[in-house]
């Protein structure tokens, strides 16, 4: 497809204003982003959820969903994860449980619809949209999480008490991140439509009067260990160090068990020859960001030769399908943990897709990019819409 002027470009984060209160994205960012709690009243307002209670044990009880179940009896909290058989639900107590589904975003349209309208946020800090379902007393406890979350009000009311203690000692012995000592500094009853958006470490309880379902809106923040481990890995495929280790010079040893300093400063030579650049970093973190989770398992449809996917591509546009994941850099593209190679020819729709996550019916030419959507589409990154 040629870039026209007037298609629909790529995005400009102009945000919704109602989303955030009445004031802009840039002003969310500078005063409460990874700084301070926020709550705004009617932030969607008429928002009554995107799915049933039903649907979403529905989701709880297939393969492919990450869920948890965390109850509490007598003062003891018990966490079961998912996937659950039906039954499991029937044998619920009335009151004081909670199912907590993750990544609804990945199975539901209108799920992924409500995630794109937190874009004033870059897409590689988003994570998922989880939905909690939870009757009257139900809560996962109180305590703090390591990501920021805007957690928004779908049916019901929960009453969220929230402190910026610097006290987060957990309970011990219990599976579930619990506060040991939680002071409730700040206390609001969310009814549908509201959203309160916690930064990092703020502690928190939400409690369900009555039957009660949450969206969060969670962000990742890969700590540096785990950023760091996963480059190493990701160099390890990518080392070609020539040579073996060689000691020509080698001199006789008192104690043949001993590893001589001889040894090691030649060892560390060689590891000193480990190097890696910016471009190498760059590569990784697009893979890395754009890794799908463990459990996702994408939807193949059946096959379709390229000639006829170019048809229906002109016809009907493409759109990236819900589990896929992607993003790009000044120069590369990337999707599913795939580093995409972009010409000048195709930059501008790679970008679009990546954005808009989906690129509009038209006369699309450039024969490398119908060739990578059409692998795409085989492999059930992209679909048509329906
Ligand atoms: C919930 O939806 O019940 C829990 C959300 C949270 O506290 O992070
Ligand atoms: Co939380």
């Amino acid at each position: 497809m040629r870039y026209d002027a007037n298609m629909k470009k790529s995005k400009k984060n102009n945000g919704d204003k109602t989303l955030l209160g009445g004031i802009t994205p840039q002003q969310f960012l500078r005063e409460y982003w990874q700084k301070k709690p926020l709550m705004i009243r009617g932030a969607i307002p008429g928002f009554t959820g995107v799915l049933s209670a039903e649907e979403l044990a529905g989701l709880a009880c297939e393969d492919d969903v990450q869920s948890r179940l965390v109850s509490q009896a007598k003062g003891n909290w018990r966490l079961e994860h998912g996937p659950f058989e039906e039954e499991r639900f029937a044998k619920l107590h009335a009151k004081n449980w909670t199912l907590l589904v993750q990544s609804v975003n990945q199975h539901l349209p209108e799920a992924m619809a409500l995630l794109q309208r937190f874009d004033f946020i870059p897409y590689a800090r988003l994570d998922d949209l989880m939905v909690s379902y939870a009757p009257d007393g139900g809560g996962v406890g109180p305590h703090f999480d390591s990501y920021d979350v805007f957690l928004l009000q779908g049916q019901g009311k929960r009453l969220w008490r929230v402190s910026q203690q610097q006290d987060l000692t957990l309970v011990e012995g219990v599976e579930l991140k619990i506060l040991k000592n939680f002071h409730t500094e700040q206390e609001w009853l969310l009814e549908p439509g509201d959203m309160l958006y916690l930064p990092p470490h703020v502690a928190h309880w939400g409690v369900a009067v009555g039957d009660c379902m949450t969206y969060s809106i969670g962000f990742r923040a890969p700590s540096v260990q785990e950023l760091a481990g996963q480059f190493l890995n990701f160099m390890q495929d990518r080392l070609d160090l020539a040579g073996v280790y060689a000691d020509a010079d080698l001199k006789l040893q008192t104690h043949p068990a001993k590893i001589s300093k001889a040894m090691l400063k030649e060892v560390v030579k060689a590891i000193k020859r480990i190097q890696w650049e910016e471009a190498d970093v760059a590569e990784f973190l697009g893979c890395y960001l754009t890794e799908p989770k463990l459990h996702v398992v994408f939807d193949k449809p059946r096959s379709m030769n390229i000639a006829k996917f170019r048809q229906q591509l002109i016809h009907d546009g493409i759109q990236l399908s819900l589990k896929s994941q992607m993003l790009f850099d000044e120069q590369h593209c990337f999707i599913n943990g795939e580093l995409v190679k972009m010409s000048p020819d195709n930059t501008v729709l790679m970008r679009q897709l990546a954005d808009n996550r989906s690129l509009p019916a038209g006369g699309f030419e450039d024969i490398f990019l119908i060739e990578k959507l059409h692998e795409w589409y085989l492999a059930g990154y992209v679909q048509f819409p329906k």
